[in-house]
């Protein structure tokens, strides 16, 4: 008798985005890019407008951060402190970037993670128990759909609602407390980082106060960037203090690495004890913890660079909309560009016709986003010009021209893109 062998599919197409592993591709997946993060970046010696990083703020590479970071690598190295924060890795420098968190989020208090995926599962995990339901939205990023996974015993427990659609979260929110026995735990992105919308945080936090629901935002692209101050999504819409669980990560507008939820301190010092991705792994390295306390300081002092950021994403949204393509409701910096595009063969061309050109877009196909569509999806930065914005609508027109691209999406095509229709 012989076994099937685990890596049997090793040697095939199948699995997630199988086809360019199997083709060997660095181009669409994987590019390899030798080149520091920035408005403009060279890629294989080709000069390119960069817009596929999230360095909203255009903090990457700041002088004064570096600077912060040097300073800490010439006493810390690069790993110290040793150890988890629960043995023998928490200092003062730790504490104090938490505090600074916490005041920035508008919150009592906060705790650090090391990378902002482990950061959504170590909080939610770490607080729902067997009785316990979350409720999450249907377009929820992998890591709250990884954290809601790891957090359920059962996935009875686990209820989805359709993407921002608040008839459909209430419907669920009434079933669940018909037949309740603990706590709801509902969870939402701040700003969709596919889709560039926002959660209509205003209207859940009604909802989860009525139906007496705890509330959880991953606002991993709304922290730094949203509201008149930047503390995030829940600023922009007033609700900050209504957000029981607000997470940001390091990774997008503080260009670093990392991530912090921010609550009430029992809620936080619960957090601490009981999430096993934090607990059981070695506490952030100095390096970042003191450069953090320097970007928290350029990010709280960032009024120009949210006004430049949100003038380039005007500027080009508003241009691209003018040639006729659908960028959808944007009011955070993500321009989503949904096009019709059939065969993702003929999405691969449109992208490789905009990097001849000197753009460099990501373009997002099934499995993300549903079969026949293309999303280019563009994301501007503090750090980019007009000219930028020109060079790329120059080039956005000649795709559509040259390819012959039918722009055309009826509202059927929008709601299914938005997930609210199957
Ligand atoms: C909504 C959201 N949550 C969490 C993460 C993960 O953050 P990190 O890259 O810090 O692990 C991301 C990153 O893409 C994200 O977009």
């Amino acid at each position: 008798m012989t076994y099937e062998d685990i890596f049997a599919k090793c040697n095939t197409d199948a699995g997630y985005f199988g086809a360019f592993r199997a083709a060997g591709d660095r181009t669409f997946t994987m590019p390899v890019i030798d080149s520091v993060p920035g408005s403009k970046m060279t890629i294989a010696g080709k000069q390119y407008i960069m817009w596929s990083i999230n360095n909203y703020l255009g903090l990457a590479g700041h002088e004064e951060v570096k600077q912060a970071a040097k300073e800490a690598l010439e006493i810390w190295s690069t790993s110290g402190p040793m150890g988890s924060r629960m043995m023998s890795g928490n200092t003062p420098e730790h504490i104090a970037l938490e505090e600074g968190l916490a005041d920035f989020a508008q919150k009592e208090s906060s705790i650090l993670f090391n990378y902002g995926y482990l950061g959504v599962i170590g909080t939610v995990a770490s607080l729902v128990g067997p009785d316990d339901v979350i409720v999450m939205d249907k377009l929820a990023h992998a890591s709250i759909v990884d954290a809601a996974i790891s957090a359920v015993s059962d996935r009875r427990k686990l209820r989805v609602f359709k993407h921002n659609d608040m008839d459909s979260l209430e419907k669920i929110l009434k079933q669940v407390n018909e037949k309740r026995k603990g706590g709801v735990l509902v969870l939402t992105e701040g700003v969709y980082g596919m889709t560039g919308d926002l959660a209509k945080l205003d209207e859940i936090c009604a909802l989860k106060d009525k139906y007496e629901a705890r509330l959880f935002v991953d606002d991993a692209h709304g922290v730094g960037v949203m509201g008149k101050n930047g503390v995030g999504t829940g600023e922009y819409f007033g609700v900050q203090d209504k957000i029981d669980i607000y997470f940001g990560t390091f990774a997008k507008a503080f260009a670093s690495i990392g991530g912090f939820s921010a609550a009430d301190k029992p809620v936080t010092e619960w957090i601490r004890y009981n999430s096993r991705t934090q607990v059981f792994a070695k506490s952030l390295p100095m390096i970042y913890v003191k450069s953090l306390q320097k970007t928290l300081e350029l990010v709280r002092n960032g009024a120009d660079r949210r006004k430049k950021l949100f003038h380039i994403s005007d500027k080009l949204s508003e241009g691209l909309k003018a040639l006729g393509f659908y960028v959808g409701d944007v009011k955070s910096p993500i321009i989503p560009v949904f096009v019709p595009g059939g065969d993702p063969k003929i999405g691969m061309e449109w992208i490789l016709f905009l990097r001849n050109k000197g753009i460099f877009t990501t373009a997002v196909m099934y499995p993300v986003i549903p079969k026949n569509f293309v999303e280019f999806r563009i994301i501007p930065t503090a750090d980019h010009t007009d000219e930028d914005v020109e060079k790329t609508l120059e080039a956005f027109k000649c795709l559509r021209d040259e390819m012959k691209m039918d722009l055309n999406l009826d509202p059927k095509d929008i709601r299914r893109l938005y997930g609210e229709e199957e």
